[in-house]
């Protein structure tokens, strides 16, 4: 197949002498037709370095990725072995699934744990298809890499976050990355995570040394890991 991809191959280490490293192939379009997703964003490699970081947190694991894009965080728990990856995009996005095809071709993934899925944050059809197929005992952790990019999308997040804490079991739980645009980036995420009764953590960088690694990608660009958890009280 000819392809319409550039490939980035990136590669996580262990600074210890075990020389523990795995590789992956990113499939990348510049193609300025086709969406936004199809490009490795600089919080991707910060949410894959904190999965290889904590690699025994999700080995075994469920684990749902959305907005994933060029999906390297899904990717990287497939490689270091969690047990179910589902992966989701926009529909709007027509190149994606064939992107995400040719990566798991390229980098030799056991496609039978890998799911591909198409999920509009706004298509309640497609939640509650998604939420019947996987949910309520199937998923550990939900992953989201820069999802939080447009302001007018915060809400709707929370809100589907909001339906997967519902239908999930009570330890899921999201992490994700977002890029501060601007200084009311977390103001808003903030605000919205009170009044939907969540609870907002975030983790160091250079806790899993996500301030060092690909400074190529992600010099300059003001970086923030999180966890979020529905509040039980
Ligand atoms: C900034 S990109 C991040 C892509 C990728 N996670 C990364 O970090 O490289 C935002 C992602 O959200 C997806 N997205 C935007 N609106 C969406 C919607 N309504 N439903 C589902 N996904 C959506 C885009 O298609 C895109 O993949």
């Amino acid at each position: 197949m000819t392809s319409l991809y550039t490939n980035r191959q990136l590669i996580f280490a262990d600074d210890n002498n075990d020389k523990k490293s795995i590789s992956v192939n990113i499939l990348e379009t510049f193609d300025t037709s086709s969406s936004y997703g199809l490009y490795l964003w600089p919080c991707s490699p910060i949410l894959a370095q904190y999965i290889w970081y904590n690699r025994n947190d999700f080995i075994g694991k469920n684990i749902l990725e959305i907005g994933a894009g060029t999906s390297l965080p899904g990717l990287v728990a497939a490689k270091i072995g969690a047990q179910n990856i589902i992966l989701c995009d926009n529909p709007k996005v027509d190149k994606w699934l064939s992107l995400i095809h040719e990566t798991i071709q390229l980098n030799s993934m056991i496609a039978d744990r890998i799911h591909i899925e198409y999920l509009d944050w706004y298509n309640e059809k497609s939640i509650d298809e998604l939420i019947k197929k996987y949910f309520p005992s199937n998923i550990d952790i939900i992953l989201g890499s820069d999802i939080f990019f447009h302001k007018k999308d915060f809400e709707t997040i929370i809100a589907l976050l909001d339906k997967f804490f519902t239908y999930g079991h009570s330890s899921l739980k999201f992490l994700g990355t977002i890029e501060r645009r601007s200084r009311s980036t977390m103001l808003k995420l903030n605000h919205l995570i009170h009044i939907w009764n969540m609870k907002l953590d975030i983790i160091p960088l250079n806790d899993f040394n996500g301030d060092t690694i690909y400074p190529n990608i992600i010099a300059g660009h003001d970086i923030l890991l999180f966890s979020i958890v529905k509040n039980t009280t």
